[in-house]
């Protein structure tokens, strides 16, 4: 879950360079942050807790500004709490050699214990420090960092992306490491690079390299890495274009990329479906293989696999899948699921939906699947991760880059990506006609405009309105029913990750068996309320609220649901299947607008980080 960067360029200023690409990671956590350089026949370490800019002052002095050579790193704290003892990089005792990494030394206690007996003296609570000192030791020893690193993660137990740095080599290489954790690393025009995210190397170069785990590469100015296994075996791993826009990591005229990314939805809808649509024939083509008619008709069960946001898109592809493709579907935590003994077979689908494609849990409730025989499949809005790289089948959403910490674009990529599968699994099955295919298909291309128009000032200005007047009170419950439970599930986890107050996501049904007890006028109920099917049992649901003093808004396309809020949101008509995706909107404004009231962090909400690539 933290971030790590290295370079050797051509020119002097790898420390913007290391700054530049850490800013780019700080989503991944930001407790802390650290470069080493070589500098001047040594290594030079500036590390800070708190927030990056905290180190950038430290650097303001330019003493580092002459270095080439670097690594770099943002930390979410696992062993120690964030210091500038514990921020990285770490050193072996006598300074040869300096390391970042991601990840967790499962077996660094034993290590440490026989490093201390040894006589070595830490400096650090962290595991880190632990492969500092062996690859120090290594280093000391006569081998070349290449080798020194390979023989010390031999050792290790555990999981991890590195990247170190030797004296001996003068910055002439940097060598890093992967398993678990992401890692890529490319050969630019000025330079040579590595980071945990492509976001930090497209500035420098589009053709980047996606580590695989137990690779080791090794970094040189003027040539491709060079690659290999722990045990030394050669491995090639060819570059791919990565056609992200630099642009894309930035937050423009906006005052958080939260809010960048809430507005983005819209062109996120276009790039994720629109190509893929296949109006004539009623259908959706995925352009890649695992979605043919007959590997689709082989399916008989799908098993959802995801954690937070990811997982709220699970619900509504539930929805989607069983009401189009008439496929039962189990939705399950990854967390919870890899932890049970499911029953899956030769013709179950593991649906594994994420943005990152690198969440611990979500790849391990993929692993099991596939070795309990399962199929697997992966909606995943980054190419080149670990889950699109595992996954038999992976349908990519065009989210771009997602940088705010709280999920949004990914979510609607993830719901439109759903509904593309429900679609082309109910065509493939035979269970929509051709006249129901190209309804839905239609359908989708009606949504943009409506997602525009909840992101035009009337709409975002009633919002902001919401959000004022309920800014003071004690507790929120959000209530859906059918398709749009998951979305008061996701607007509750959206209002506490970045306001910090409580809130609860509840079946509007189910409030009456015992959160009814908890409204009174300081509690707001947030009721999604759409035309459609249960709009009805909605409404009554809503005057269960009402009796009991409680204050009601309604986010929603149905006025007589409207009619009897205190506040209201109206969302236009769509087709039911699709309705999420526009009553999402006003919900992650909401949450917006209430946490910029209260001036609250909102990229980088505490506690937590964007990737969590720990269990
Ligand atoms: C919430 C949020 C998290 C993620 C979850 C899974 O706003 O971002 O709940 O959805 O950590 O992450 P991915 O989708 O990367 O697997």
């Amino acid at each position: 879950m933290c971030g790590i960067v290295g370079a050797i360029q051509r020119d002097a200023g790898v420390v913007q360079t290391l700054l530049e690409g850490l800013r780019l990671l700080e989503y991944r956590g930001y407790d802390s942050a650290g470069v080493a350089v070589l500098d001047a026949g040594a290594i030079a370490i500036r590390r800070k807790a708190g927030r990056l800019e905290r180190l950038e002052l430290a650097l303001t002095d330019g003493a580092l500004s002459a270095a080439r050579a670097g690594i770099g790193h943002t930390r979410w704290a696992t062993h120690g709490p964030p210091s500038d003892e514990n921020a990285h990089p770490h050193t072996d005792a006598e300074g040869r050699v300096a390391l970042v990494h991601n990840g967790i030394v499962e077996n660094w206690a034993e290590l440490r214990a026989e490093l201390e007996a040894s006589g070595v003296r830490f400096a650090s609570d962290t595991d880190t420090e632990v492969l500092a000192h062996l690859v120090g030791r290594e280093v000391a020893r006569g081998s070349s960092l290449f080798d020194a690193v390979r023989a010390s993660l031999a050792r290790v137990r555990g999981y991890y992306a590195i990247a170190a740095l030797s004296l001996e080599e003068q910055g002439a290489r940097l060598v890093c490491a992967r398993s678990g954790p992401p890692l890529a690393v490319a050969a630019g025009p000025d330079g040579v690079y590595l980071a945990s995210d492509v976001l930090a190397l497209i500035a420098h170069t589009r053709d980047v390299v996606f580590l695989e785990d137990g690779d080791v590469a090794e970094l040189e100015l003027g040539r491709a890495p060079r690659v290999t296994r722990i045990d030394g075996t050669p491995v090639e791993r060819p570059a791919r274009r990565v056609e992200w826009d630099p642009e894309a990591a930035g937050k423009g005229s906006f005052p958080h990329f939260m809010l960048k990314e809430i507005h983005e939805q819209p062109d996120v809808l276009a790039r994720t479906a629109f190509d893929r649509l296949r109006l004539e024939s009623g259908d959706v083509d995925f352009g890649v293989p695992g979605f043919s008619d007959a590997e689709l008709r082989a399916i008989d069960r799908v098993q959802v696999v995801a954690c937070g946001t990811a997982l709220h898109a699970g619900w509504i592809a539930r929805y989607l899948i069983e009401g189009l493709a008439r496929v039962p579907v189990d939705v399950d935590y990854a967390s919870e699921f890899r932890y049970r003994e499911p029953v899956l077979s030769a013709s179950t689908l593991a649906l594994a939906i994420s943005q990152s494609g690198e969440t611990a849990d979500t790849l391990a409730a993929l692993r099991l699947a596939r070795s309990l025989g399962a199929r697997t499949t992966a909606i995943c809005n980054v190419l080149g991760s670990t889950l699109v790289r595992e996954a038999q089948a992976t349908i990519l959403t065009q989210a771009g880059p997602e940088i705010g910490v709280a999920s949004t674009k990914a979510f609607v990529a993830q719901c439109v990506a759903a509904y593309l599968f429900a679609v082309r699994l109910g065509r493939a099955r035979g269970v929509l006609s051709l006249q129901q295919g190209r309804e839905l298909v239609s359908d989708l291309r009606l949504l943009r405009p409506q997602m525009e128009s909840l992101l035009g000032e009337r709409a975002v200005s009633e919002v902001r309105a919401i959000a004022r007047q309920n800014q003071s009170q004690r507790g929120f419950l959000f209530l859906g029913r059918g398709i749009n439970y998951p979305i008061a599930l996701e607007g509750a986890l959206k209002l506490k990750e970045i306001s910090y107050v409580h809130a609860e996501g509840y079946p509007a049904g189910e409030m009456k068996h015992g959160p009814i007890a908890l409204i009174d006028p300081e509690m707001s109920i947030l009721v999604v309320a759409s035309r459609g099917p249960l709009a009805e049992k909605v409404r009554s649901n809503l005057e269960q609220v009402r009796a009991r003093g409680g204050h009601v808004i309604v986010i929603g396309s149905d006025e007589e649901s409207i009619a009897k809020s205190d506040e209201h949101v109206r969302v236009p008509v769509c087709s039911e299947w699709l309705s999420p995706i526009l009553n999402v909107i006003p919900l992650q404004l909401v949450a917006y607008h209430m946490a910029d009231l209260k001036g609250l962090d909102i990229d980088k909400p505490r506690n937590l980080a964007k990737s969590v690539t720990v269990e």
